[in-house]
C-alpha cells in the first residue's frame, strides 16, 4: 500500500480569505497545497500567476503542487519555481519537447510532473516517465473545479500504477478533478497516491472533517 497525500486545490477556496484558507486546510491536515494556474490560452480561465505563489509560499509551509494549464511552460515555470513551487506539472501538448521541460523543471530544483488528460492514451506520454518524479492522471479536463468526476479514467489509473511498479519507477500518481468522499476510494484503490481535491473539500463547512473522512474510507492515515 502507498502512503496517501491529500493536496486541497485552491481553485475552490475563498480568494479574498486567501490566507485564512490556506491555512485552515493545512491546519485539517492538508499535506500539499495544489495550486491551479491558468492563462486563458491553453483553458479558457485564468487564474494565478507567479506573484500569487510567491505570496502563497509565505504563508504555509506544506508543499506547492503548482499545476500549469498554460500555453507556454518553458517559459514561466523558471518564475513559478523560483516563487516557491516544489513541484510542477505541465501538459505534453504545451511544450515542444516535453523530456526537456521536465528535465528543465528539475535541473531548476523542483519536482516535474507530466500531465494525462482524460482523453490522452498513456503511449503518448510514457516516454516522459523516465524524467518524471510523479503522473497527474486528470480526472475532468483541466479548465475549471467543481466538475463532475469522469469515471472511465479509472482504468487508466491502474494502468499507470501498473506500469511503475513493474519498472519499479520513483514516480508519484496523483489524480485531479472531482475527487470527494464518495470516490477517494475508488481512486486510491486504483494507484493513486497523491489525491487533489478542490470543491470536494473547501465546498464543505468543516475542512478537518472532510479530511478525517477521506482518510477514514481509503483507511489510511497518511
Ligand atoms: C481542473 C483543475 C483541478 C480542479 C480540481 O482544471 O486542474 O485541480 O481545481 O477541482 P475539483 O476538485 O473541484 O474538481
Ligand atoms: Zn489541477
Amino acid at each position: 500500500m502507498h502512503a496517501m497525500k491529500i493536496a486541497p486545490s485552491i481553485l475552490s477556496a475563498d480568494f479574498s480569505r486567501l490566507k485564512d484558507e490556506i491555512q485552515a486546510v493545512e491546519a485539517a491536515g492538508a499535506d500539499w497545497l495544489h495550486v491551479d494556474v491558468m492563462d486563458g490560452h491553453f483553458v479558457p480561465n485564468i487564474t494565478i500567476g507567479p506573484v500569487v505563489v510567491e505570496s502563497i509560499r509565505k504563508v504555509t509551509r506544506i508543499p506547492l503542487d503548482v499545476h500549469l494549464m498554460i500555453a507556454d511552460p518553458d517559459k514561466y515555470a523558471p518564475e513559478f519555481i523560483k516563487a516557491g513551487a516544489d513541484w510542477v506539472s505541465i501538459h505534453p501538448d504545451t511544450c515542444a519537447n516535453p523530456n526537456a521541460s521536465l528535465q528543465k523543471i528539475r535541473e531548476l530544483g523542483a519536482r516535474a510532473s507530466i500531465a494525462v488528460n482524460p482523453d490522452v492514451p498513456l503511449e503518448q506520454v510514457e516516454a516522459c516517465f523516465r524524467d518524471v518524479d510523479m503522473i497527474l492522471m486528470m480526472t475532468v479536463f483541466p479548465g475549471f473545479g467543481g466538475q463532475a468526476f469522469i469515471p472511465s479514467v479509472v482504468p487508466k489509473i491502474e494502468a499507470v500504477r501498473k506500469i511503475i511498479d513493474e519498472q519499479e519507477l520513483a514516480v508519484l500518481v496523483e489524480v485531479d478533478g472531482g475527487i470527494k468522499t464518495d470516490n477517494i476510494a475508488l481512486v486510491v484503490r486504483a494507484g493513486a497516491e497523491v489525491i487533489v481535491s478542490g470543491s470536494g473539500i473547501f465546498k464543505t463547512p468543516d475542512y478537518a472533517e472532510t479530511i478525517r473522512q477521506m482518510r477514514q474510507t481509503v483507511g489510511r492515515q497518511e
